[in-house]
């Protein structure tokens, strides 16, 4: 029997593309590992109604972790249009299935590492290095949201909140409300696991963002939490700053920034920002990490233009490999791997044509598994 069982679960569009890549590296480092396929994606929406089929969960119920390609998400009534004729009338309701798998493994902690590796002509600056700690279950993207809204809810509102009177005027048939929930629970967990890399990599400081000035509530939770966790870190400076200068601040200052901690929404912008400033998505990794199981994803998205193309830089799923390898302490591939990514981005002889190149999602593989 192998040591680990993984799920493998490309996914749509180039998901495919970027796994077969992932599948020449590992061979190469020889991961002593069962891959297992699982059905995901916008396929399963279209013909069974579900992206996200139980099978699929069960499956993954019985491996370690899983390696996850891209998804295809389109909001809910383009997501209705696309069901097959039969499934129409069965009222199924789109919902992303990443976010679901990271909240049905209560997989908190969203990691994602943006570092530019020298030579790569699409670094927006050489040097920077910078992690963010996204928390990946609740806040705005917890899921509860409402359209219509029902009577129930705006009475039970307008009984605590004097704020939410002025919007009866419009009618319950045209409100609209996502909510932002958050607990202390999930805000000291995200914020500890920022320290904890901090601590363990030898970062200064952890940058908690958010926008507390403004939503006072989770915001103010946030930081209160931060400040709490932070206590047990004397060697390492608390920074808080806002969302929207945080932004501007990261594309001035990128080298005054390591760790950055954030909400889910807040963490999504500011992972895609920070992707950017090393080269795009095309070198963004990310760890879904829970307490027992994680599911590792590239940051980009299923690109279904370039599908089955071999087109797609793989580098962000290389380095996704890269972060399940530490996550399952194979430390010495990690680091070959990281070596071996490292030598063809400074190399710059194979590269796929975001970087100015020719070279195919599978002939980058191989290089990195020749320099292995
Ligand atoms: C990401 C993506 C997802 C998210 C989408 C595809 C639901 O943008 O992983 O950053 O918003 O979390
Ligand atoms: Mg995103």
């Amino acid at each position: 029997m192998a040591k680990y069982r993984i799920a493998w679960l490309p996914g749509d569009g180039v998901g495919n593309d970027v796994m077969e890549a992932a599948r020449i590296v590992l061979d190469a480092l020889r991961l002593d590992a069962e891959y297992i396929h699982g059905d995901i994606g916008w396929e399963f929406w279209k013909h069974e109604g579900d992206p996200l089929p139980q099978r699929t969960i069960d499956m993954m119920k019985t491996t370690k972790c899983a390696l996850f390609g891209a998804i295809t998400s389109k909001p809910k009534e383009e997501a209705a249009e696309e069901l097959d004729s039969g499934l129409k009338s069965k009222k199924f309701v789109y919902f992303s299935p990443i976010v679901r798998l990271r909240q049905e493994f209560n997989l908190h902690t969203n990691l994602r590492p943006c570092k530019a590796y020298p030579g790569n002509p699409l670094n927006f600056k050489e040097g920077i290095d910078l992690v963010i700690f996204r928390e990946n279950t609740e806040g705005m993207y917890g899921g509860v949201e409402f359209y219509p809204l029902p009577a129930e809810v705006f009475d039970v509102l307008d009984k605590h909140h004097p704020k939410m009177k002025k919007f009866l005027e419009y009618g319950l048939e045209n409100l609209a409300m996502s909510t932002r929930i958050m607990s202390r629970q999930k805000c000291s967990n995200i914020v500890t696991q920022a320290f904890e890399y901090a601590k363990k990599h030898g970062y200064k400081s952890v940058t908690v963002v958010d926008k507390p000035n403004v939503l006072r509530e989770t915001g103010g939770l946030m930081i209160r939490s931060a400040r709490e966790v932070a206590k047990k870190y004397p060697g390492i400076q608390l920074w808080e700053t806002n969302i929207d200068a945080q932004t501007m601040w990261l594309l001035k200052n990128p080298f005054d920034y390591g760790v950055m901690v954030a909400e889910n929404m807040f963490g999504d912008i500011l992972s895609d920002l920070a992707a950017q400033l090393v080269g795009g998505l095309g070198f963004a990794s990310s760890g879904n990490i829970g307490d027992n199981y994680a599911v590792f994803e590239p940051t980009h998205g299923s690109a279904p233009k370039y599908a089955g193309q071999y087109k797609v830089n793989p580098m962000a799923m290389l380095l996704t490999v890269k972060l399940m390898l530490d996550w399952l302490d194979e430390k010495k591939k990690s680091h070959d791997l990281d070596s071996a990514i490292a030598l063809v981005i400074r190399a710059g002889k194979v590269r796929t044509y975001d970087m100015g190149g020719k070279n195919s999602t599978l002939e980058i593989a191989s290089e990195v598994a020749r320099n292995l």
